[in-house]
């Protein structure tokens, strides 16, 4: 089969999103995003498996018509099996299944860590798509991840976290600074006009190729204290360095890691994959890496960094190419690894 469209689900944590693709290129990516999640400072599992419930119908629609592509045309169901909240990941494998029952097609599970880091293989003008082996240091919401890719599905996980994942770290850091969730991109936006060494925080010590967030997140919440008990207005006046500080320690944190991953497999290639993956800073270091180190390194377009269709899409091409299809028995897990 030389020529195919996919349409992809993906619903494994607060947005529902679904793509067309037409082999590896995307036709159309559609999010939508569940607003209600800010009211509540966090995730609300119940809440998101509702909203699932009445965005998926919309967004897979808008997919189609955006990518100009009929349900007939369809050549396979692709979805997210995990991992993620079980009863979001539920309403998006049933629909799956569904239509491609409907359709008589066949359907795709696919593990949404990997979707994040074979985001890199669709195809984008002006994009490189990476050589095996390479690294992937897969940063989200969820995860914290360093990942030896030799094929598309034959991936290790050499390091992770022992703790939060590096966007709970943001994200906690804006809730501590009294900004909304998620704060990740707000922090990001606030470091831009701020001075990077204003504070410094102690980066954990954590053997080997594993991360630790959560003394991290300890320090600032008491260093935030201590400084309101001195000043309550300390965190309004001094944002932009808080967060310039923060997110510098934070880049830091994954790239001695990073380095030390190059260092121990000799593999110089890297890509950066996961919502975190949006970040200005974390960008800049991997072009960093690659002037002054010699990295080959890959950095995603930015649609492709948080949570999308897309990505489950292109990893449903590979598996779609070696015939490799989904059960309509199989079950959704909360918890998979590769
Ligand atoms: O991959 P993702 O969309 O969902 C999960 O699979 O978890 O990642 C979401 C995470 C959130 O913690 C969010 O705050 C963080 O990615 N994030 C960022 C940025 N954009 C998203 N963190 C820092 N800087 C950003 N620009
Ligand atoms: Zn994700």
């Amino acid at each position: 089969p030389e020529d195919f469209y996919i349409l992809a689900i993906e619903s494994s944590c607060d947005d529902t999103a679904a793509a067309v693709l037409h082999n590896d290129k995307v036709l159309s990516n559609v999010v939508a995003n569940q607003s209600i999640h800010a009211e509540f400072g966090g995730v609300v599992p119940e809440l998101a498996s509702r909203a699932h419930q009445q965005n998926i119908v919309p967004a897979v629609t808008a997919a189609l018509q955006r990518a100009n592509v009929t349900k007939e045309q369809l050549s396979a169901i692709a979805y997210t099996q995990g991992p993620g909240l079980m009863g979001s990941l539920l309403v998006g494998s049933s629909f799956a299944k569904s239509m491609a029952m409907a359709l008589d097609i066949p359907l795709i599970g696919i593990n949404h860590m990997q979707g994040h880091i074979l985001a890199h293989f669709i195809d984008e003008p002006g994009f490189d798509k990476p050589e095996f082996p390479f690294l992937a240091l897969t940063i989200s919401g969820g995860h914290t991840q360093i990942v030896r890719v030799d094929a598309p599905f034959k991936m290790e996980l050499i390091g992770q976290t022992t703790d939060d994942a590096v966007g709970e770290a943001f994200d906690k850091t804006a809730k501590i600074l009294g900004l909304p969730y998620p704060g990740g991109p707000l922090v990001d936006k606030y470091a831009a006009s701020g001075n990077p060494d204003a504070y410094s925080f102690p980066k954990p010590k954590v053997p080997g190729l594993d991360f630790s967030f959560s003394g991290l997140k300890t320090s600032i919440l008491y260093f935030i204290q201590k400084n309101r008990q001195i000043d309550a207005d300390f965190t309004d006046k001094h944002m932009a360095d808080i967060c310039a500080s923060v997110q510098k320690t934070i880049v830091d944190i994954l790239m001695d890691k990073t380095k030390l991953a190059v260092a121990q497999t000799g593999i110089e290639r890297v890509a950066i994959g996961g919502g975190v993956s949006a970040n200005s800073g974390i960008r800049k270091a991997m072009e960093d890496a690659h002037k002054n180190l010699g990295w080959k390194t890959f950095i995603p377009k930015f649609e492709y960094t948080t949570d999308n269709a897309a990505m489950i899409g292109i990893s449903a091409y590979f598996k779609y190419l070696d015939g490799d299809f989904t059960s309509v028995t199989e079950t959704s897990k909360a918890r998979i690894e590769f």
